[in-house]
């Protein structure tokens, strides 16, 4: 172990001698409630937790130098306090929506029984899918806390006013508001709902933690909500004068999410960019309102040391989505969680999104093991090469029909007008019109039904699962790789989450030690995953 510099200040009196070695400065980072020092015994650096220490001032007779001092660091320190007296949570850590359940009701349910709140993938469910998952949420967690994600849906925004009203009938205080552009009086409406003034302070019923990944969408939730679309919503009865006054008070969102390169919909930010222009927009925002919210890190969240440089980045809370999917309790199949389990850094690619697929947005997607990217690419290529499906050569067509669609473009439209003439029959008129948006909808089929493959474990389409899948994986599959959190039966949502803190509050101590000249070896920059039951172990 290399040796430190030379200190003015002193330890005196322990009651156990100085322990030397490398192994015990190493167990004492791992003592995370235990505060320690780093005396010179012999030339040596060695741990003490007791006796007596002087700073300043001349050293007292008999003292050691001291080297190093690293205080008590445990998870719930992790972060902006606030965040856990908001959400009555033990630590600063959330598990991300993931749409069609994924995260799912065991998800939200392990989360809130861990001490930690986690949010119901309710993006791409029906309203009575949702409601069931609420009545199963709601009967097992109790007052322990949870979320769904309310998700912004341009293209229906009927299932946007629908979700909540069901959130408000159902009492959920806590959404995750995600897909905005700008603000929707459905959203606006929900945080309006129940707003109140206790001791001349707005105490709002309802949280909102917006998930974005610019910074002029932040601005629409770091801001109170706009008077106009508040007005209206008192002129249609959905809201009283009285909450409509106290909103014009506080901002759109408790929480801002910046949500970096991740799986699925994502701008491919990194999080050192990303977080650093939020964190700067939030507190020039606080300083005209007067009110702070909290700014969180998502995207590329898979191991300790990453967590642990979010924190210092200065995130007020963490964000995982990847790490969870891959996880017994994530409403997905064993063939992607062993799937998951494979994947490398480098394992991931972009893809076509199946409901913004004409605007040419993408979705992060797995690469290992499916061909569902490559395929999805080359419909993209041929909607924005080809005016329609008959322009496109025959035996182009005919490849994509036989290894792609595995049946023809007709049979495929025929599902296509049974479920849209249920759904969204607009969208048949369209296509009578546009002979392109007809093509657009069959290749649609294919991207949607990629994700239910891979939900349901389909394994005569493995090639074409759609696994939404951040880099996240690689950093994760390697920091658990020789440990029994490889194994993906053994790869519990809480379980993950309690060695993520555990894991990035040790190597923040770690580095607080190298900061102060002590090298303690690559051990002690490595947390080791062990089977913690909850978020305060
Ligand atoms: C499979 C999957 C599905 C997701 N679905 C949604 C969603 O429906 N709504 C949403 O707001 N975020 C969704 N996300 C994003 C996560 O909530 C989370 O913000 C993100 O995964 C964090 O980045 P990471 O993937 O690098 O961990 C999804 C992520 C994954 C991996």
């Amino acid at each position: 172990m290399a040796t430190p510099m030379p200190t003015s200040s002193g330890w005196s009196r322990p009651n156990t001698p100085p322990r030397s070695g490398r192994a015990e400065v190493h167990a004492a980072l791992q003592r995370l409630d235990v505060p320690f020092g780093v005396v010179i015994r012999d030339g040596e650096p060695a741990v003490v937790t007791d006796g007596e220490s002087s700073l300043f001032g001349p050293m007292p007779t008999g003292a050691y130098p001291l080297a190093a001092w690293i205080p008590a660091f445990t998870p719930d320190q992790l972060g902006d306090p606030g965040f856990q007296a908001t959400y009555g949570v033990r630590a600063n850590y959330v598990a991300g929506a993931m749409a069609n359940g994924i995260a799912s009701e065991e998800l939200v349910i392990a989360m809130a029984r861990g001490g930690l709140i986690g949010f119901f993938g309710a993006a791409g469910l029906s309203t009575p899918r949702i409601a069931a998952a609420l009545d199963r949420i709601q009967a097992e967690v109790g007052d322990l806390a949870y979320g769904v994600n309310l998700i912004h849906s341009p293209n229906e925004p009927k299932q946007e006013e629908e979700t909540v009203d069901l959130l408000l009938a159902r009492g959920v205080t806590a959404v995750s508001a995600s897909a905005y552009m700008r603000l929707t009086p459905a959203v606006v409406r929900y945080r309006a709902k129940g707003l109140r003034e206790v001791d001349g302070k707005v105490v709002a019923t309802n949280h909102v933690l917006a998930k974005v990944s610019r910074e002029e969408v932040a601005l629409h939730f770091l801001n109170p909500a706009p008077a106009k679309m508040l007005d209206a919503l008192v002129a249609e009865g959905k809201l009283t004068a009285d909450e409509a006054r106290l909103a014009r008070q506080i901002p759109m969102a408790d929480d801002i999410t910046a949500e970096a390169d991740s799986g699925g919909h994502t701008d491919n930010r990194p999080l050192p960019v990303l977080l650093p222009l939020l964190l700067a927009l939030r507190d020039r925002v606080a300083a005209e309102t007067g009110v702070r919210c909290r700014v969180g890190a998502a995207g590329g969240l898979g191991s300790p040391d990453a967590v642990a440089a979010a924190f210092a980045m200065g995130a007020d809370y963490v964000v995982t989505g990847t790490v969870n999917q891959a996880c017994v309790e994530a409403g997905t199949s064993p063939m992607v969680k062993t799937m998951l389990a494979d994947a490398a850094a480098h394992d991931i690619g972009m893809a076509p999104a199946s409901d913004m697929f004409e605007g040419g947005v993408q979705v992060q997607v797995l690469k290992r093991g499916t061909l569902f990217a490559m395929r999805g690419n080359k419909l993209y290529e041929l909607y924005r090469d080809y005016a329609s499906l008959e322009d496109i050569p025959a035996d182009e067509l005919a490849r994509i029909e036989k290894t792609v669609l595995r049946r023809s473009v007709g049979e495929v439209w025929a599902e296509c007008e049974r479920f849209f003439a249920e759904r969204d029959p607009v969208q048949l008129d369209k296509a009578a019109k546009d002979p392109r948006h007809k093509m657009a909808l069959v290749f649609r089929w294919y991207l949607g039904l990629g994700s239910r493959w891979a939900i349901a474990g389909d394994e005569t389409r493995r090639q074409d699962a759609q696994v939404w899948c951040g880099p996240a994986i690689g950093s994760f599959n390697a920091w658990t790789r020789g440990t029994f959190l490889a194994a993906p039966e053994a790869r519990r949502v809480v379980v993950v989450a309690a060695n993520l803190l555990a894991g990035a509050a040790a190597l923040t101590r770690a580095r607080w030690l190298q900061n102060q000249g002590i090298d303690a070896g690559p051990e002690a920059l490595r947390w080791i995953p062990r089977p913690l039951s909850g978020a305060s172990a």
